[in-house]
């Protein structure tokens, strides 16, 4: 890892020492500038994104191993204190990594996982990425923790803030699914609809930022620090697989964040000696109805045009997504692709897994795995090489999406003769 120039200065932000544990800096991911670590995500030399940059010493597998069975047991990768622990969170991760053997078989893998973020304590893979942002806004001394948000993100804001005693306001756009809203409104009093699109929603939670440096807006002015929680994913699915990295994994994209912070994982793994150098391939999946880095990577362009979101992936409907390009640098990289379904295939695919597997996703995991069965009948996947897919989110939050395509076979009267008739058994 590049050399950070600007280390920590304690005086100048009033941090306490450790703050951020083996993060040293924040590093544009365009120029390489470096600052001091605190609530900025802009270059200022220019304006590129910033992300978390370490000296991380020696981190050994045993260290981790001997760690909780959460995101924290990753604490020394993670921008987050020493005793992060000792401070009240949702204590996400270490979801489970599911040898899908029904799944593989319907779709001809030999070797296939799913890594299931739906059971995390508000049921996405959110729970990582706001933990490590609550750990931020404390550090930094915010006032008030927010986020504009698909819907997953409100839930995890919402919730962790209650669990952490700090004022929540969470910012949706006001046609999103009632679960979600619910799932939200039932941990805080400020949800805040906004008539728009979850751009024009990030748009205006941009402005606020801007006007009170107190809120910590867990995506927009503390982003370098919550993106760096969905790295945990990638932590987890090598130390599942037993301090290996898969082959291919496939992975939803809306902003583009939790991709490339999957491979950012993959690649720390393999730096700091956690895991055995080996090339692996990135896929992206994004709806039809939103898939800006979908089709660059199919124009082969490397801007990606904002467009205007309609699909039932409603989680992955961001139309300017502001980790695109880099998700298109990876699959490229890799060897890779960036890959688009319709509604109907993503609806498909929610039944197909819960049939084979067991798992109700939500439409954002209907769009992984919907993109999987494709990338297998397009022959851009290895059949026989080691495959992960990873589940974001719980179908109980996308009800509507399959609503009408399942329900009950029959409906009969109580009695065995009309339970006979129905042909059943
Ligand atoms: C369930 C689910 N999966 C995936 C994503 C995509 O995450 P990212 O914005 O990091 O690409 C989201 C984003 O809201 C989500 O809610
Ligand atoms: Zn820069």
């Amino acid at each position: 890892m590049k050399e950070c120039f600007v280390s920590l200065t304690l005086e100048s932000t009033a941090l306490r020492a450790g703050a951020f544990g083996n993060a040293t800096c924040l590093k544009c991911r365009e120029c390489g500038a470096t600052r001091e670590l605190g609530p900025f995500y802009a270059c200022f030399e220019c304006f590129g994104p910033l992300e978390v940059g370490y000296e991380f010493g020696t981190v050994t597998r045993e260290q981790i191993e001997a760690g909780p069975r959460n995101i924290w047991r990753y604490k020394a990768l993670l921008p987050v204190p020493e005793d992060i622990e000792s401070s009240p969170n949702l204590e996400p991760g270490f979801t489970r990594l599911l040898d899908a053997r029904n799944l593989a078989g319907e779709l001809g893998l030999t070797k296939l996982w799913v890594k299931d973020d739906s059971t995390n304590p508000t049921n996405s893979f959110k729970d990582r990425v706001v933990a490590c942002a609550l750990s931020a806004a404390r550090e930094l001394g915010s006032r008030v923790f927010a986020c504009p948000s698909t819907g997953n993100l409100a839930n995890a804001v919402a919730a962790a803030g209650a669990r952490a005693g700090i004022p929540t306001v969470v910012f949706i756009p006001s046609d999103l699914e009632t679960p979600k809203q619910v799932n939200s409104a039932v941990f805080t009093e400020n949800l805040v609809a906004v008539d728009g699109t979850y751009d024009d929603v990030n748009k205006l939670a941009s402005e606020i930022a801007g006007e009170d440096p107190g809120w910590a807006f867990v995506n927009v002015n503390v982003r370098p620090f919550y993106a760096e929680g969905s790295k945990t994913l990638g932590y987890e699915i090598a130390e599942q697989l037993g301090w290996r990295l898969p082959d291919q994994v496939v992975i939803p994209v809306a902003s583009g964040s939790q991709l490339t912070k999957v491979h950012k994982a993959f690649s720390e793994l393999i730096e700091l000696g956690l895991v055995e150098d080996k090339s692996y391939k990135i896929f992206g999946a994004q709806a039809e109805g939103c898939s800006p880095v979908a089709t660059a990577f199919a124009d082969g362009v490397d801007a990606i045009r904002p467009v205007k979101p309609d699909t039932i992936a409603k989680s992955l409907a961001i139309g300017n997504p502001a980790d695109g390009i880099y998700v298109l640098d990876i699959a490229r990289q890799t060897g890779g692709s960036v890959e688009q379904v319709s509604d109907d295939q993503i609806r498909e695919a929610i039944v197909l897994l819960a049939r084979t597997e067991g798992i109700f996703t939500e439409t954002a995991g209907g769009t992984t795995v919907a993109v999987l069965k494709k990338l297998v009948e397009t022959g851009q996947l290895d059949p026989e090489a080691e495959t992960v897919v990873i589940n974001t989110g719980h179908g109980l939050k996308t009800l509507d999406a399959v609503t009408g395509a399942v329900g009950p076979r029959a409906t009969i009267a109580p009695t065995y003769d009309a339970f006979t008739a129905a042909g059943i058994a």
